[in-house]
């Protein structure tokens, strides 16, 4: 990284994980020298979020995150590990210090964004020239007027392999940098060429207004509909929507979610500015959590075909956790919102929004669709999925009220239905607080290696590399027992890295404390570095148990050479079977 360690140390030192957590959880219980609360990145009512003063990490036992307080700045406030280190020194006023390397560093985001906005602005400029004639005619098919246009910066890339590479190497940009931001790709002989050719493009711009990728959208029927920009250092298409840098600033008091590009364009043309749309991928927990930062509510307005249905289950799955309450549109007689607002206008639109269904009553509607309603088997099955929803719900009035509608639908009384409701909601409480339970004051005490957050290749050697970071961490002076293992021998090359790191602090006498390590590794490797820490480890025969570990990392390497591979082979051979 390059921040320089000391300063990272120093940072940590500043900014304890306790105060900091305590700004956006309240930590209302206390088990041992931990302090807990309900986790902000999952939805749970009993508290599995745990914070050590000591250690100066978190963790939760519901979701598995975890990892120091910059890593929880990072997936709180959604920032990157040199934001969020400006983030917390800001707060403990300090000033990150500029290094050689980090200035370089910055300097060629800086280049990728200039780039970036550039080429948008080239885009843009191609309208007016005959190269752009088909996006403009593609324009005014869709109907989108010109100060739409404008405010989206929307423009034409030409039917053309080499035109914005051409352009840009002129304006001094390197191919490396173009290929950097996914512009350009190399090509068989080594040249490069433009990725985005004969179609309309939109600008990708951050919530900070940095123009960070494009999504270029074919111009007639072909395949893919949208290109989007890969992810770059500048681009993550998870951790972005489109138009969010205008929806943000909308007056309303929630998100319009779309599929398409021109949903969402069309939607703001039509006096919704608060319409967003995923950037090619289906949506991810780090958008959901976007939004929240601005907004409480969502509106789903997906297209109408199955995909979509599918889709908007998926999302809501993913937004509601995050604490965003939920709707879903219903729109019949149109595709999507851009069809339905030039059919029926953007009143009728308001009307659909003010009209759209909580998300109970659509599960609802999807689980009926799943079932045969003709036949008892159909009918039990949709009831089962329907007293499941309905379980969940926490609002008695909606759920006396849907218990009669799903009674009609099958034909019982509704006091049956909402007799089978109190069993599920049972059930799931019971659940739940067993689940919690276990999690809060028993934390996964068996040998298992938790892998939510990092795939072990070798799980038995895995086990014991664990076990060797756990003892080292609370004891750095047995570095001394550990001679003949080296990282190389670790199967779980992250765990090889931490060891590296905590020999080389033991041996310079520097402090070797988890938040300090957590800083030099992924967020999901972090995350798995406390669940590691999270077990329980005898401290008494700490040398003897240090030698185990080793011997059986040892035999797994032995295990899995690749002379070893050979001999198995030409044992099984002699056996007759293998091939
Ligand atoms: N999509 C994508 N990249 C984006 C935006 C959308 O790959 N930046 C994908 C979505 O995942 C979805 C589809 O494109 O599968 C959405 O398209 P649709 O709503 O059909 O797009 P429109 O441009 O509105 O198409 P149409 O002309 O059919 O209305
Ligand atoms: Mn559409």
């Amino acid at each position: 990284m390059a921040i320089p360690d000391r300063f990272i140390e120093e940072l940590l030192a500043r900014s304890d994980i306790v105060d900091v957590v305590s700004e956006y959880v309240q930590l209302t219980k206390r088990s041992g020298s931990n302090r807990f609360g309900l986790c902000p990145f999952h939805s749970e009512k009993t508290p599995s979020f745990s914070v050590s003063p000591d250690k100066q990490i978190y963790h939760c036992f519901g979701c598995g995150k975890g990892g120091n307080v910059i890593g929880f700045i990072m997936e709180v406030e959604n920032l990157t590990f040199p934001e969020a280190v400006e983030f917390l020194a800001r707060r403990a006023h300090m000033e990150v210090p500029e290094d050689g390397t980090d200035r370089e560093l910055r300097g060629r985001r800086e280049r990728l964004f200039d780039l970036n906005r550039q080429a948008a602005r080239w885009f843009y400029d191609n309208l007016s020239k005959p190269e752009g004639a088909g996006s403009v005619e593609y324009i005014r098919k869709r109907r989108l007027t010109k100060k739409t246009v404008t405010a989206f910066g929307l423009g034409a890339a030409p039917n053309d392999w080499y035109a914005l590479v051409n352009e840009m190497r002129k304006r001094g940009f390197t191919d490396t940098e173009l290929l950097d931001a996914g512009l350009a790709k190399k090509g068989k002989n080594g040249g490069v060429y433009d990725v985005f050719r004969n179609r309309l493009m939109f600008p990708v711009i951050d919530v900070r207004g940095n123009v960070i990728g494009f999504s270029g959208r074919i111009l007639d029927d072909g395949e893919p509909k949208y290109l989007n920009t890969p992810d770059t250092p500048v681009f993550s298409k998870s951790r972005n929507l489109f138009a969010m840098n205008l929806a943000k600033r909308s007056k309303r008091d929630m998100f319009i979610l779309a599929e398409g590009n021109v949903d969402v364009v069309m939607l703001h043309q039509a006096g919704f500015d608060c319409a967003v749309a995923s950037l090619g991928t289906s949506l991810t927990a780090e958008q959901a959590r976007l939004m929240k930062n601005y907004k409480e509510k969502v509106v789903i307005a997906y297209d109408s075909d199955s995909a979509g249905v599918k889709a908007a289950q998926r999302a809501i799955g993913l937004l509601e956790p995050a604490g965003l309450s939920v709707r879903v549109l219903k729109m019949e007689g149109a595709k999507d919102p851009d069809e339905f607002i030039k059919l029926k206008g953007p009143d009728a639109f308001q009307v659909l929004l003010d009209s759209s269904a909580n998300h109970v009553e659509y599960r609802i509607l999807a689980a009926k669709s799943k079932y045969d309603m003709n036949t008892d088997d159909g009918r039990l099955g949709f009831l089962r999925d329907a007293t499941e929803i309905l379980a969940e719900n926490k609002s008695p009035v909606e759920r006396e009220l849907y218990a009669g509608r799903v009674a009609q639908m099958i034909g019982v009384s509704s006091e049956a239905v909402k007799a089978e409701i109190r069993k599920a909601a049972k059930n799931k409480a019971w659940a739940e607080k067993r689940r919690e339970e276990r999690q809060v004051t028993r934390p996964e005490v068996t040998a298992q290696p938790s892998e939510r957050n990092y795939r072990y290749d070798n799980v038995p050697s895995a086990l014991a590399e664990e076990g060797v970071i756990r003892l080292l961490m609370a004891d750095p002076e047995l570095v001394r027992y550990t001679d003949g293992l080296e990282s190389g021998d670790f199967t779980a090359p992250f765990l090889g890295r931490i060891y590296d790191n905590i020999r080389a602090r033991a041996l310079e006498r520097r402090e070797v404390a988890p938040a300090v390590i957590a800083a030099s590794l992924e967020p999901g490797e972090a995350a798995q570095l406390t669940t590691i820490l999270q077990k329980p480890q005898e401290m008494s025969n700490a040398a003897d148990s240090l030698r185990d570990y080793i011997k059986k990392i040892k035999t797994e390497a032995m295990r899995q050479s690749p002379d070893r591979d050979l001999a198995a082979y030409a044992e099984q051979k002699k056996k007759g079977y293998g091939g």
